[in-house]
Formats: C-alpha cells, sequence, structure tokens
C-alpha cells in the first residue's frame, strides 16, 4: 500500500521538465504534467510550439509550413511580440523578441512557493549590442512558462528597464496565440462583444463591435481595446472551450487572414485558415513606459475545457451548456503579478 509521502517522492521522481534538441536543430524545453498534459517552448524567441491536453491532443496552431530557421519566426505556436507590436513603428514587424535566441534563465526572481506548479520553465532575453543598434534600450526580458497541474498553460513575462543612461522606454507586447480549431466558421468568441476595436484591415480606424458574440465568415484583423480579463473560444465541432485569462493586458487581437490573405504567407498552408484563431492578450492601444529600474509584469493564462453543445447551431440566445458564460462573469484572483 502505497502512503502520502511515498506518492509525493513518486511524483517528485517523474521529469517534468526536459531540455533536447529537436530534429529541426533547435533547442527546445519539454514540460510534462502527470496527467498527461505537456507542452514545448523553442528558446528560438521563447515560443511554446506546442500545448497537448491529457489526451495528447493537440491545442495551438502550427502551420505545416512553419520554418525554424532564423530569422523568420515559427509560424504558429505563441510567438512572442516586443518591443513592438504590429508594424507602426521603426522596428520589423511585431518587434525581434520572436527571432532571438533566449537562455535560460539561471538566476529568476522569487515566484509564489503555494502555487505548487512543477513543471515550468523561466527564460530570458537581454540587450545585445546589435538589437542596441535598432533599439536603443537596454533591458531584460524574463519570461516563465508553467503548464499547471490540470494542463493549463501560463506565460508570465516581467520586463525591466536596466538602461543606465537615465532614459524610460516605452514598448507595445502581445502573446500572439495561435489556438487550434476544428473549423473557423462554426468558432465563436465571447467577452468582446460591444467593446471598441481598432480595424487593421481599415487603417486602424476605430469602430464598435456589435452586441452578437463573434463568429468568422471573412478575414479578421482587429485590436479590441479595454477588454475583460477573461474571453471565451468555442471550438463547436470539437465541443472544446479555450479560456484565455490575462492581466497587465487591456487588449485583444483577433486575426484570421482568410483564403486570400493565406495564399501569400509564404509560411502558411492555403487551407490552413480553417483551423486556426489567433487571439492574443496584448497592449497596443496605450503603449507601456517604464523609467529605469522599472518593472511591467502581464500574463497570459490559457485552458482548455469541454463545452457541452446544447442549442444545434451557433444561437447566442441558447446559450452553451458547458459554462463559458459562467466563466465569462466569474472573478478570479489574480496572484501572478504580486510576488515577491
Ligand atoms: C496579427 C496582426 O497579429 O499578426 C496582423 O494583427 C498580421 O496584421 C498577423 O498580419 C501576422 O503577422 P506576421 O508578421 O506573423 O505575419
Amino acid at each position: 500500500m502505497s502512503s502520502g509521502v511515498g506518492e509525493k517522492e513518486k511524483e517528485k521522481e517523474q521529469v517534468l521538465v526536459e531540455y533536447c534538441k529537436a530534429p529541426n536543430g533547435l533547442e527546445k524545453v519539454v514540460l510534462k504534467e502527470l496527467r498527461g498534459s505537456s507542452a514545448e517552448v523553442y528558446l528560438y524567441g521563447a515560443q511554446v510550439s506546442s500545448w497537448k491536453n491529457e489526451h495528447r491532443e493537440e491545442l495551438l496552431f502550427m502551420s505545416s509550413k512553419a520554418t525554424y530557421k532564423s530569422p523568420r519566426p515559427i509560424r504558429g505556436g505563441i510567438p512572442i511580440c516586443f518591443p513592438q507590436f504590429g508594424n507602426l513603428g521603426s522596428l520589423e514587424q511585431h518587434g525581434f523578441a520572436r527571432n532571438r535566441f533566449w537562455s535560460i534563465d539561471q538566476d529568476p526572481p522569487p515566484h509564489p512557493p503555494d502555487s505548487g506548479n512543477k513543471a515550468f520553465i523561466d527564460l530570458i532575453l537581454r540587450t545585445s549590442e546589435e538589437d542596441l543598434k535598432i533599439w536603443p534600450h537596454r533591458y531584460e526580458f524574463r519570461l516563465r512558462v508553467t503548464l499547471g497541474p490540470g494542463g493549463d498553460l501560463m506565460l508570465n513575462s516581467r520586463i525591466r528597464n536596466t538602461n543606465t543612461d537615465g532614459k524610460s522606454f516605452t514598448f507595445t507586447f502581445a502573446y500572439h496565440t495561435y489556438l487550434a480549431v476544428t473549423d473557423i466558421s462554426e468558432v465563436r468568441v465571447e467577452g468582446l462583444e460591444t467593446l471598441d476595436y481598432l480595424d487593421n484591415l481599415k487603417n486602424r480606424e476605430r469602430f464598435t463591435e456589435q452586441g452578437d458574440a463573434i463568429t468568422f465568415e471573412s478575414e479578421v484583423d482587429k485590436v479590441y481595446l479595454g477588454t475583460p480579463t477573461k474571453i471565451a473560444i468555442l471550438d463547436h465541432e470539437r465541443k472544446r472551450t479555450f479560456v484565455l485569462r490575462k492581466d497587465g493586458l487591456p487588449d485583444a487581437v483577433v486575426w484570421n487572414p482568410w483564403d486570400k490573405k493565406a495564399k501569400v504567407i509564404p509560411d502558411f498552408g492555403d487551407d490552413e485558415y480553417k483551423h486556426m484563431l489567433c487571439v492574443q492578450a496584448a497592449c497596443v492601444e496605450t503603449p507601456i513606459t517604464l523609467k529605469p529600474g522599472e518593472e511591467w509584469r502581464g500574463r497570459q493564462e490559457l485552458s482548455a475545457v469541454p463545452s457541452s453543445y446544447c442549442s444545434g447551431k451557433l444561437d447566442p440566445n441558447k446559450g452553451w451548456c458547458g459554462c463559458p458564460q459562467a466563466f465569462i462573469n466569474e472573478t478570479v484572483e489574480y496572484k501572478g503579478g504580486h510576488e515577491a
């Protein structure tokens, strides 16, 4: 008979964090959770490339045409957009963090001891002399990727201004999350209704979203402003709901290139738009400014839950038994941002 202590010992012996080299030659870290879920993170871009539930089903989209070669970012998973989201600035689109080689953070700052999470990795990106030429600021960007005991995927970012010349810097940011969906035309997003958004397809003009949950029938590229901390993405075909919780990131970007744009993106398959949706916790409208010594924190947490299907069609009035609406209304205490 195994005692509680014995079980704990056994648990400790399990390898929850593994370092390896992928067949594409890139170094990666595999996080495992005892019930079978997993996540993979490349050091290139600190990019989460895979997130699987306990049934080993992939939850993130990765293009079959993704290239794993610097300087192109990897098309899929969760690229990090920093220090610039989009192309409104002097830098390359979405900044450079997504195509730099990050390091394992050997000296991470303390995180809450009671979080109970064992499967995590701390990565760090620091200013390089090369990057100072294109973005003349010194910073430390620390990212912790955690796979929770229930299979949730958490990304915690801390960005510190380490300038020694007394200068502040300003940045925008996004967790460019590619969710895997079965059929985009059967997906709906709840939590963004009635909000204002900037439409990237219309010169970033500002509009107000209608009252209904968001569905998809053509290209979409919108930055929703001042969004709630919780957004639900319902994959009707799969009867799965993704719940995205965020903190420190007021905006949410929703992107799907649809058929025409898909054809001109070189590292994206012509029909792949049907099976992905980007919903990104972001800070775009009001950039963040840090004085020397100041630190910013931004968190995104993803969970995937079964959504029981009730009505037979996408009808916002009928609702979903699987509780997405409850997720939207429920308030969650955020502990991640106030660590010592
Ligand atoms: C989205 C932007 O976040 O990323 C889109 O809103 C952009 O405008 C898309 O096309 C993909 O960007 P990239 O640089 O990864 O091809």
